[in-house]
């Protein structure tokens, strides 16, 4: 299987192009799925009833439909509203507007994981609600939330393979180009899983080595 050599000459190239398609899209995805996903939180937990709603109908959405029917319903969302935007683009803010409502999930676990107690105590210390937030919650908060955004990115990365289907030419997409240009089936998928899981490995490590160093501090 491995024996043609001039296959990686050939092909390398793609699986270059397609993995740097792929960090772009879940680097941009996770970053402002992060944006919105603050503000999200933020909305849910907000004692403004309108807020809290909107948050909810849309986490639920977001999370109990397939990312592949976000996808073109941005996609071709955007054709049917006349904004010409590209593939790229599209493929971007659906994996945003996804990983939004997870990392919304995410933010509002983590702030919740802190103990009840530590609200009280800074309260009764003379805090006011915003100052204990500051201060006591949102410290041992971001303990919980920063290593869950990394697995997210993890997550995002894999998820941005679906995107292959409105043509943005990232992992998975090249993986479709290889097989068509070199007859084979097979090999070029092997090798695309490859690079995912060199991507995800690498990074799911960096997440553990930032997870232990924040809790020796505790
Ligand atoms: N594959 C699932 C879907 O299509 C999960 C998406 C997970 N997304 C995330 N940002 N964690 O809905």
């Amino acid at each position: 299987m491995f024996s043609d050599e001039s296959f990686f000459k050939k092909y390398g190239g793609n699986y270059l192009k397609g993995a740097g398609y792929t960090i772009f899209l879940a680097f941009v995805g996770v970053l402002a799925g992060a944006l919105i996903g603050a503000a999200l939180a933020l909305m849910k937990l907000s004692k403004t009833k309108l807020f809290k709603w909107v948050a909810v109908i849309y986490i639920e959405y977001v999370r109990g439909t397939p990312l592949l029917v976000q996808i073109f319903l941005v996609y071709f969302g955007s054709t049917a509203l006349n904004l010409n935007i590209n593939a790229l683009t599209a493929g971007c803010i659906a994996l945003a507007l996804n990983s939004g409502a997870y990392v919304a999930e995410i933010i509002r676990a983590g702030i919740n994981a802190v103990n009840k107690g530590q609200l009280e105590a800074a309260r009764s210390l003379g805090m006011n609600q915003m100052e204990a937030m500051r201060f006591i919650i949102m410290p041992q908060a971001i303990k919980n939330i920063l290593p869950a955004l990394g697995n997210e990115f993890v997550t995002v990365i894999k998820e941005s393979s679906v995107v292959s289907v409105i043509g943005v030419s990232e992992l998975m997409f090249q993986a479709g180009v290889v097989q068509g240009a070199s007859f084979k089936p097979f090999l070029p998928i092997v090798l695309v899983s490859m690079v995912y899981f060199v991507l995800t490995f690498t990074l799911s490590r960096l997440v553990g080595v930032a997870e232990r160093r924040m809790s020796t501090s505790d």
